[in-house]
């Protein structure tokens, strides 16, 4: 076999060209902090956050102006050097009281990216299009995918089984060709993404980005406690549990976290009635004790700066593309 391999990206040329790796820390509920995304864009990731992280609309603008700030003169400073756009995440459902103020929000700041979650994106596409941002939806089924694609989304973000948070039920090759029926525009792999290596592997199976939740819950600009870090560190695969029961909505997390909070596993497990008043699932307290993390939580072994993180995943996935490169004789 001769000439090069070469992977073909569905990305604006202005999004490419400031990407290290193909990459989206993900929004994730009281773990991604403004440090995190600023982080994460100046080392060449786009970075992002759920707006509900900001407790306050007032917060949330004081957080979108830093985030601007920050990455327009990093860029000012070094202009050759990569720094990738951010990225917020909207939960677009009547059950979120603040979605009307946070898209007024979005309307001034113009985040380059919005990533809707659950409901109907059409009115934050309309405005995130009049100054020529781009709308990612995440979906975890396919007639959900169908949906949001018919709505004029730009990108769909597959969340497939494994992932953190609310993982979906299938798996990623599955979705990746089911999509790919229908689907010709950005896709992002989510679920299980850990390595330089996994990145290279969605790229392979046609994406044009990977959404990494848990690997980064260690970094040092996440807000996850230290305990949180620690317990991530030492789990393994069969530290997690699958359930509905906090939510309503099923969710992997650590064990330990739920034993921690004085939560009978047995019980969990055996579907017998838990006793869960200690905790308010109606806000964010059954986040904040029980803590979410992916089956990619098995390769996770220290905590890291996201630039180290974003260091060796570039790694990483410059080795595994030397494999791939045959070079013409
Ligand atoms: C602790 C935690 C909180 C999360 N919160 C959100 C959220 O607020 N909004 C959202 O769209 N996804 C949320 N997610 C899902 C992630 O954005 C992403 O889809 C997932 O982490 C990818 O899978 P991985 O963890 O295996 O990398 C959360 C995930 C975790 C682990």
């Amino acid at each position: 076999m001769e000439g090069v391999f070469q992977l073909i990206s569905k990305l604006p040329d202005h999004i490419a060209k400031e990407l290290s790796v193909p990459v989206i820390s993900a929004p994730m509920f009281l773990v991604s902090s403004p440090e995190l995304v600023i982080e994460s864009c100046k080392s060449g990731i786009i970075g992002s956050f759920p707006s509900l992280n900001a407790r306050t609309e007032a917060i949330l603008e004081e957080w979108m102006e830093r985030i601007q700030f920050e990455l327009s003169e990093a860029k000012e400073k070094e202009p050759n050097r990569k720094v990738a756009p951010w990225a917020v995440n909207l939960i677009v459902h009547k059950s979120n009281k603040r979605y009307e103020k946070d898209l007024e929000i979005v309307k001034k700041y113009e985040p380059p990216i919005v990533i809707t979650s659950l409901g109907n994106p059409s009115a934050v596409i309309e405005i995130v299009h009049s100054y020529g941002g781009l709308v990612f939806s995440d979906v975890s089924t396919i007639l959900h995918a169908r949906k949001a694609a018919e709505t004029g989304v730009d990108g769909l973000i597959l969340v497939c089984s494994g992932a953190g948070g609310h993982a979906g039920t299938i798996n990623s090759f599955a979705f990746a060709g089911a999509v790919r029926e229908f689907w010709d525009g950005i896709t992002i792999l989510a679920g299980c993404i850990s390595s330089g290596r996994d990145v290279l592997a969605s790229e392979v199976l046609g994406m044009d980005l990977a959404y990494m939740g848990t690997r980064f819950i260690s970094a040092k600009e996440s807000f996850a406690s230290d305990e949180y870090k620690e317990m991530l560190i030492e789990s393994v695969l069969d530290d997690l549990i699958y359930t509905d029961a906090f939510t309503g909505v099923n969710a992997n997390y650590l064990k330990n976290s739920i034993i921690k909070a004085g939560i009978d596993l047995e019980k969990l497990k055996s579907k017998e009635k838990v006793d869960l008043s200690s905790l308010d699932q109606s806000d964010s307290k059954a986040w904040k004790d029980i803590w979410s993390a992916g089956q990619g939580v098995h390769q996770i072994q220290a905590v890291q700066s996201v630039k180290e993180m974003v260091a060796e995943l570039q790694d990483e996935y410059d080795r595994a593309k030397e494999k791939l490169f045959v070079p013409s004789s």
